[in-house]
């Protein structure tokens, strides 16, 4: 990608960040330097108890796996999100921050969704992508090549929680009535969307 586009990219997700209109939801600032996270305590609020810090060892570096990426191409969504939050890595525990790398395949999205405890900056680092939403994030990639994207969260844990999935998907599930009214479909068209949630794809 010419850089000239990138550097629009960035500007389009600088300006997503700075928007009033999102939700501003994020983590606590941090009373401490670092706090390790034991994956095996139970989490409070948003954040791990900590490792004793004689005992943090690698847990700041994030494997190779960010760097190369997923396959995007085998499986619905045409995406492959690597995660790094705080279950992937630990050291960002309470630290207010974390990022996923996301990969598209050409038409691929990341399905229409919300971090309900985060703010979303992102970075294009090949290919061209669509994204116009600044609350609910529609990611898609418009381009013949696969495309991928850096994003970060000013939060250590930002969740994610999926429109389709939600409204077709969830247990116990929205009854077809609700959404036959509140889409002004028919019952077989509703039903039909709702198959293709079963386990969650
Ligand atoms: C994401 O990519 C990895 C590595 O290529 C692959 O093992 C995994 O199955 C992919 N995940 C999905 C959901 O396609
Ligand atoms: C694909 O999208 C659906 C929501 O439409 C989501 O529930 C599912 O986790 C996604 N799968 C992958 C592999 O990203």
């Amino acid at each position: 990608m010419e850089r000239s586009k990138t550097l629009a990219a960035l500007f389009i997700h600088t300006l997503v960040l700075v928007s009033p209109l999102l939700v501003m939801a994020t983590d606590p600032d941090p009373l401490q330097d670092f706090c390790v996270a034991d994956l095996n305590g139970v989490p409070s609020v948003n954040g791990y108890p900590c490792k004793p810090p004689s005992s943090a060892g690698d847990e700041f570096l994030f494997s190779s796996r960010a760097t190369m990426g997923g396959d995007p191409t085998s499986n619905p969504n045409g995406s492959n999100v690597t995660e790094l939050d705080v279950t992937h890595w630990p050291g960002v525990n309470t630290l207010g921050m974390s990022m996923n790398r996301v990969d598209f395949a050409p038409g691929g999205t990341n399905p229409p969704h919300i971090h309900p405890r985060a703010t979303e900056v992102g970075l294009v680092t090949r290919g061209e992508r669509h994204h116009r939403q600044p609350r609910i994030r529609e990611p898609f990639n418009i381009g013949k090549e696969e495309a991928s994207m850096v994003v970060s969260f000013n939060s250590q844990n930002p969740g994610i929680v999926f429109v389709p999935l939600t409204m077709f998907g969830s247990s116990p599930p929205i009854p077809t009535p609700v959404l036959v009214k509140a889409l002004r479909v028919d019952a077989q068209v509703v039903d039909l969307i709702k198959s293709k949630f079963t386990g969650g794809y």
